[in-house]
């Protein structure tokens, strides 16, 4: 394949920016990454990252070095040589809408500079009826300019946090929006781009495009919300929901991936696209009621895990619980929006000493400042030392790979809530643990079903070691509906003479 280098400006350095400029370069093009944050810049161009995503660093670093990426602010020069403009500044108001002022000053910066002969992309999700009208809007910007209209396309952003580069380099699929493109010279400057991914391009109406991106992480979202009131279902009559959905992923209609059950979805993406959807539908008269329900569910997971968290440590003022991982998933340092933040919250307002620990140093210190009295150490022993209960929030590896066995030793009860189903119950209750997850056979805890409610029937039953009696209910609340259910106390039966 013979060489074409594109002359590439990408604007907004954050998560999608960056590696969009790292990628590209990487690929040949000679890229100029531009954003308004001075002092992101003058750290880039020191060599450090505002954020870390595997393997980044050292691309940045080796296509720095070959001279194909270097960093600007948003002058005249940085996008006037460029062929080929991307947008990916942000667009969340921070309070699950949208923003596009942003990206409405980043336009009005940038277009009227743009060369004649270049073509705008925006990589940055937005609002459907934003994209719509974003062709006038640079129609109006370059007339304003004195300049000709460019095309005005799209590519939605699909890469993955954690697997970003990779995600960029072998897509699954290239989304192309035509906004404006009368001539086609947009598209083959995108296909020019994208000349060495491998994958199917598919060109569709910008409003395709946007809905596109947005469709597949709403049904990402459905999908997790759905394994989560599965695991409830499964929790009622005591099924393991992992052994669950693996006999239901032969189904080729179904497959495995993202049902998995826990405190549920977080991120910069899934909780926004969700809850702004549901917002602008009744705004605008729009009846969603799966997506709305969806997001009930993913709300109702957090709630759940501090509610089992705070009974499982004692539920007493006091109680120390160490919460393991901060990020809204592993191989980030991203907190946007993640479930430990809520959880931290809501355990201190119940008057927890809570102890977090993440591997990410970044996620440490930016969840202190942003939860008040949230306590992180450098360590998951530290964590754990005389905690009465831990929480394992999200599933970075270093968890599963812990010596539990050792570490239950500086415990005050050997007592983990696993809100992401990460751990092996087998091995947990091997190294004395009282175990509990979503939707898990036997990891709920038993209680007398007869008990009345009470505080922490699962750390009295922790103090003399693990019980692994078989268990329909986690708690006496759960336990009185359960009474009610005959199908359940069948199953206790069973399952508690089989025990
Ligand atoms: N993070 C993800 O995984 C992801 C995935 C898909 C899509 N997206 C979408 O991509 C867009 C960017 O997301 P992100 O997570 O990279 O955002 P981010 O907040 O990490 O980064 C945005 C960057 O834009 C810069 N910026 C803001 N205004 C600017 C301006 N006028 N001129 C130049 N730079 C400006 C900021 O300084 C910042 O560096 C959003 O629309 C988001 O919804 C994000």
């Amino acid at each position: 394949m013979g060489e074409v280098r594109v002359r590439a400006s990408v604007v907004g350095l954050g998560y999608v920016g960056l590696v969009s400029a790292a990628c590209l370069a990487e690929w040949g093009h000679e890229v100029v990454g531009i954003d308004a944050d001075e002092g992101r810049l003058a750290a880039l161009d020191e060599g450090q990252l505002p954020f870390f995503e595997p393997g980044l660093a050292e691309l940045v670093a080796g296509v720095r070095s070959a001279r194909r990426l270097r960093f600007a602010g948003p002058s005249p020069a940085a996008i006037g040589s460029a062929q080929v403009v991307f947008v990916a500044v942000g667009t969340h108001d921070g309070n699950g809408g949208w923003q596009t002022g942003s990206i409405r000053r980043s336009l009005a910066e940038i277009v009227p500079h743009m060369a004649d002969d270049s073509t705008l992309v925006i990589r940055s999700t937005l609002p459907p009826d934003f994209i719509q009208s974003l062709p006038w809007l640079v129609s109006a910007l370059r007339r304003k300019a004195g300049r000709r209209e460019i095309p005005v396309l799209t590519n939605p952003e699909f890469t993955r946090e954690g697997s970003a580069i990779r995600d960029y380099m072998e897509p699954d699929r290239i989304v192309m929006g035509i906004g404006f493109d009368p001539h086609g010279r947009g598209e083959s400057m995108l296909r020019k781009i994208y000349r060495r991914a491998s994958a199917p391009i598919l060109v569709m109406h910008a409003a395709d495009a946007a809905l596109t991106k947005i469709g597949a992480n709403l049904f990402l979202a459905t999908k997790i919300s759905f394994a989560n009131e599965l695991a409830q279902l499964c929790e009622t009559y005591g099924a393991d929901v992992d052994r669950v959905v693996a006999g239901m992923a032969y189904d080729p209609r179904i497959g495995p991936s993202f049902l998995r059950a826990g405190v549920g979805f977080g991120g910069s993406c899934l909780p926004h696209q969700v809850s702004m959807t549901v917002r602008e539908a009744s705004a605008v008269g729009l009846s969603v009621p799966l997506l709305a329900a969806v997001e009930e569910v993913n709300t109702r997971q957090r709630e759940t895990f501090v509610e089992r968290l705070w009974r499982a440590s004692g539920a007493r003022s006091g109680a120390r619980i160490a919460l393991l991982g901060l990020t809204f998933k592993p191989d980030t340092d991203d907190l946007r929006e993640a479930p430990s933040l809520d959880i931290a919250r809501a355990l201190i307002e119940r008057d927890a000493v809570v102890v977090a620990y993440d591997p990410m140093p970044r996620a440490r210190v930016t969840a202190a400042a942003t939860v008040a009295g949230l306590a992180v150490v450098d360590s998951a022993t530290m964590a754990l030392v005389d905690a009465d209960a831990a929480g394992l929030v999200t599933e970075w590896r270093e968890f599963a790979l812990l010596d539990w066995e050792a570490l239950g030793r500086l415990m005050r009860r050997r007592v983990v809530v696993d809100g992401r189903n990460a751990l092996s119950p087998e091995a947990m209750r091997a190294a004395g643990f009282a175990y509990s997850a979503f939707g898990r056979e036997g990891t709920l805890i038993a209680v007398d079903v007869g008990q009345p409610a009470g505080p922490a029937p699962l750390a009295e039953l922790a103090e003399d070691g693990p019980v692994l009696r078989p268990a329909l209910a986690f708690d006496a609340e759960a336990a009185d509906t359960l009474r009610d259910v005959s199908v359940a106390a069948s199953m206790f039966d069973r399952e508690a003479s089989s025990a």
